[in-house]
Formats: structure tokens, C-alpha cells, sequence
């Protein structure tokens, strides 16, 4: 079986999808699969990966795509990559069974990829067009979550249009939420882009910062609450998606919240799984995580992330339908802590794009 681990992309998340890759490379079980590594460059090229590619946060520098490598095109018909030598006739690397996009954030996540490989006819790991696209934009995200019956907390949506034209409305909107305020890009991911306005005078600051990664953005009341995850997987049979136990995550440090630095570097974030709540809130999570899945339509994996509040409630924060995918991310940690291996989960993940 010939897998296309594909990793990078154009898009503020790209050493995030490299430390992912790296880690899958890792374990792969390579006397089942053969192993074509692909990076898309910050420019969005596609390359065969090389030996010397790093995957890892080195001396304080994020990891990016080396671009020197085999330009590559994109998939053709029936699943054939081929590969670009400038001056050469094409050569075709062959077909590819299943493509792992292990990519995060627009272009990746977001439903354009998955639309690309439809149109070539070729299997690939997590979700389709609808819900990768769904999940990207929390926006719409939030009104799926909401029209499923799923608690989601207040939020305004300010558009390009209402930014420019009508910004007096919107703050005015945006007031009634009460202060704190969370604003954020509707489609980036890793908390980029994303911060806390205290006062109306912060406030178009934030939306101005959030506008830099997208013109659409979302402004949320602050929920006070603890930060509980729960990863969600399809099942090989046909049985309902399963869920795996919630863990808490807890951010150390003075952080205002769990933001890029506290999610990818070394000891700025804990995850506690099992998460230490009592059982029926536990399972009211797992429940919840699994009508989140289904509400968007997503497949293979997702992670799920909820805020629960010092009077019990329990609202979803969002849904990611290509979670951050190292060994030691949220996701493959709740899953290790449910019994299923890192590598169990990449073998799953490559046997469900198959099925
Ligand atoms: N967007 C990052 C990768 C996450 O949700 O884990
Ligand atoms: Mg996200």
C-alpha cells in the first residue's frame, strides 16, 4: 500500500503540520506501507521530501518545507503523482493508494485539499469537502454546533464588509457580549491571530491583529472555565464513532490563555487524561464530542474541545477535524490514555481512508 504523507502548506500552521509528519514518518509501519513523504512549501510548491528534511523545532526555529527537493505535481488522474525536473520530460512517481494530509489551518484543513484529491480520485485520511471546510470556519462551525442542539457560547461575527463600512453597529453588538472578549480569525488555527480584549479601547487592536490571518473574524465572550478535550474516531466497522476519555489541559506559566507558544514548546502545557471531573460529566463530554462529529458530518478523527464552568455547564469551544498530530499532542495523548497507541492510531487512521 502506497501512502502520501503530505505535510506543510501554505498557511501560518505549516511547522505545526511538519512536527505532526515527523512523527508519523516515525512510526509508520513501513513493512506494511511504502512511504512517499510530500512537503508543500510556504508557497504553496510540492516537493518530495529529501533525508536531510527536519520536522522539529531546532535551536528555537520553527521547521519550514525544504523547497530543494523534487517539484512535484499535483495528482493526476487516478491517483498518479509526477514528478517535475526542470527541462525533463515528467516522471511519473505512480499511483498512490491513500493520501495523509497531515496539514492544519486554510489549504489544508479546509476543504480545498480534500476537493483536489476527489477530483483525483484518490482515498485519504480524515474528513471530506463539507465538514474540513465547516470546521475551519468557526463561524459556521458554531451555527452547525448550535443547529445540532450542541451548547456553544455567545459570539459576533465581523465581516470585512461591516468592518469597513459599518463599524459603529458592530461594536455596538459586540459591547452586549460584555468584557472580556475573545477575537479571533475565523479560519487559522494554533490560536494564531487570537487575543484578549479587556475594554472597548483593546478591542479594534485585537480585531485589526485577527484581520492580519483573516478578513472575517469572530469576537466570543470570555467563558471562565476549565479547558476539556476529548478526541473523537470512526470505528472500521460499523459501529458509532467512538470517543476517547477527556483530558484537561493546563496551561502552566502566565499565559492569558492557552495560546501558540504554550501549545508548542516544551513545558508550557500539561494534559491531564483521564481530565480529573466526575464520571457523568465525563461521559456527558464523550457524548457530546461524538454529536459534534456527526453534526459536521466528519470523518476519520477529530478532536473536540469544551470549556467547563465552576457551575457544571459544559459548552463546545470547537472542533478540529486534523487535530495537532505529534506523539505527544492532545489528541494522540487522549488516545494513548483510552488504550490505543500512537502508532495504533496512524495505522487506523490509514485503515479507515481505505475501507
Ligand atoms: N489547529 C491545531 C493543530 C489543533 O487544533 O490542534
Ligand atoms: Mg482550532
Amino acid at each position: 500500500v502506497r501512502v502520501a504523507v503530505v505535510f506543510g502548506g501554505r498557511n501560518s500552521e505549516h511547522a505545526v503540520s511538519l512536527m505532526g509528519a515527523g512523527s508519523v514518518l516515525d512510526v509508520i509501519d513501513r513493512s506494511k506501507y511504502e512511504v512517499i513523504p510530500i512537503g508543500i512549501a510556504q508557497d504553496g510548491r510540492w516537493v518530495l521530501a529529501s533525508g536531510t528534511q527536519s520536522y522539529a523545532i531546532e535551536s528555537g526555529r520553527l521547521p519550514v518545507v525544504d523547497d530543494s527537493g523534487t517539484a512535484l505535481a499535483l495528482p493526476g488522474d487516478s491517483g498518479t503523482l509526477v514528478a517535475l525536473e526542470p527541462g525533463e520530460i515528467p516522471q511519473a512517481l505512480g499511483r498512490v493508494d491513500v493520501v495523509f494530509p497531515l496539514l492544519h489551518g486554510p489549504y489544508g484543513e479546509d476543504g480545498t485539499i480534500q476537493g483536489l484529491l476527489e477530483l483525483a480520485g484518490v482515498r485519504y485520511v480524515g474528513s471530506g469537502v463539507l465538514a474540513s471546510a465547516v470546521g475551519m470556519d468557526k463561524a459556521y462551525m458554531k451555527l452547525v454546533l448550535h443547529a445540532a442542539g450542541l451548547p456553544v457560547g455567545p459570539f459576533v461575527v465581523v465581516r470585512d464588509r461591516d468592518w469597513r463600512i459599518d463599524r459603529g453597529r458592530v461594536l455596538k453588538e459586540i459591547e452586549e457580549l460584555g468584557w472580556p472578549v475573545f477575537v479571533k480569525p475565523a479560519r487559522a488555527g494554533s490560536s494564531q491571530g487570537i487575543s484578549k480584549a479587556h475594554d472597548p479601547e483593546s478591542l479594534e487592536a485585537a480585531i485589526e491583529l485577527a484581520r492580519e490571518h483573516d478578513p472575517k473574524v469572530l469576537v466570543e465572550a470570555a467563558i471562565v472555565g476549565r479547558e476539556v478535550e476529548c478526541a473523537v474516531l470512526e470505528s472500521l466497522d460499523d459501529a458509532a464513532p467512538e470517543a476517547s476519555v477527556p483530558g484537561e489541559v493546563l496551561v502552566e506559566g502566565g499565559q492569558e490563555f492557552y495560546d501558540f507558544e504554550a501549545k508548542y514548546h516544551p513545558g508550557q502545557m500539561a494534559l491531564q487524561a483521564p481530565a480529573d471531573i466526575p464520571a457523568e460529566v465525563a461521559e456527558t463530554l464523550r457524548a457530546m464530542a461524538v454529536r459534534a462529529f456527526e453534526a459536521l458530518g466528519c470523518e476519520g478523527l477529530s478532536r473536540v474541545d469544551f470549556f467547563y464552568t465552576p457551575s457544571g455547564e459544559v459548552l463546545v469551544n470547537e472542533i478540529n477535524t486534523m487535530p495537532g498530530f505529534t506523539s505527544t499532542s492532545v489528541a494522540p495523548q487522549l488516545w494513548a490514555a483510552t488504550g490505543l497507541p500512537y502508532a495504533g492510531l496512524v495505522d487506523r487512521l490509514i485503515q479507515l481512508a481505505l475501507r
